[in-house]
């Protein structure tokens, strides 16, 4: 049970372990039961679990959100041991990305709408920090949560290319009781804003319910959780889609075990994302 503030220091525990053993979550820290849940599942595959903190810079629009992003290193490394972590690896952003370094990629076109047209150079800086995490950890298997539903798109069609060893697996979307999807982001929602939230959880499972009575015409499914977050005042919605799981392209017909709701809002200047697959 280590914590490696290095990539040096990684590389020379890493010089010992087989191949096979390796989990990787990677996590940008503050971490919630949410990020737990992924710890518990690299825990039930792999010895040695790796969970890596690093708030990147490049995949952030805002300086200003980089900056107020939450850090937390020494409650962080806790839980993660606690539940399952071998190794805690929070590198500097200077040994991730040194002087030189040249190898910025860029997403597939899964990357070109939604998150990534809303916050352009989002997911070019993902995959580039996920590829250099992967170069570094060399893991056999790597978790991603489903909440992040395009960046895990994104991120399995840069595997593919890059790291056809590495299985890439996800976790389903961890919910607090009143069913608003964990997320770090929760905590900048005061307490009107935090119960105005829970629209967007009723509004998606409004869907799944209309879809699974029969309804798969995306335009009246869209229109029941329209109505749902239109109860809210304080609420925005910056896109809801019907789209296909695969490509992320929109459908106007929804299908079991191929579609999926994508959710992006604004509550009192706090933006959060949900999804649910029908
Ligand atoms: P971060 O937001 O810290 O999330 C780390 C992982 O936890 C991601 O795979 C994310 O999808 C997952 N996660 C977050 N909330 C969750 C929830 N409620 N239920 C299940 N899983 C959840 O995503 C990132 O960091 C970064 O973009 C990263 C991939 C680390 C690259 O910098």
């Amino acid at each position: 049970m280590t914590l490696i503030r290095s990539t040096k220091q990684f590389a020379s525990w890493r010089t010992g372990i087989p191949d096979q053993s390796v989990a990787f979550v990677p996590t940008m820290g503050a971490l919630h039961t949410g990020h737990l849940k992924l710890i518990e599942s690299a825990a039930k595959q792999c010895t040695n679990v790796v969970v890596s903190i690093f708030v990147n810079a490049l995949q952030f629009g805002d300086n200003a959100d980089f900056e107020k992003y939450p850090r937390s290193l020494e409650i962080d490394y806790e839980a993660s041991i606690s539940t399952g972590a071998t190794v805690v690896f929070a590198p500097t952003a200077n040994d991730v990305f040194p002087p030189g370094f040249s190898n910025y990629l860029d997403p597939s076109d899964l990357a070109n709408h939604f998150e990534g047209a809303s916050r352009p150079g989002h997911f070019a800086g993902v995959v580039t920090v996920v590829n250099r995490l992967f170069e570094l950890v060399r893991p056999h298997i790597a978790i991603f949560g489903a909440k992040d539903f395009q960046q895990l798109a994104v991120i399995r069609d840069m595997a593919r290319k890059l790291h056809p060893n590495i299985q890439i697996q996800s976790v389903q979307t961890i919910r607090d009781e009143d069913r608003l999807a964990l997320s770090s982001r929760n905590s900048r929602l005061n307490a009107q804003a935090r119960i105005a939230a829970r629209v967007i959880p009723e509004a998606l499972f409004a869907i799944k319910s209309e879809f699974e009575a029969g309804q798969s015409d995306s335009a009246v499914l869209k229109q029941v959780a329209l109505t749902i977050l239109e109860t809210s005042p304080s609420m925005t919605v910056e896109y809801l889609e019907i789209v296909d799981c695969e490509n992320l392209e929109i459908q106007e017909m929804a299908s079991a075990h191929h579609s999926i709701a994508l959710f992006a809002g604004n509550i009192d200047g706090v933006r959060l994302i949900d999804n649910v697959e029908l």
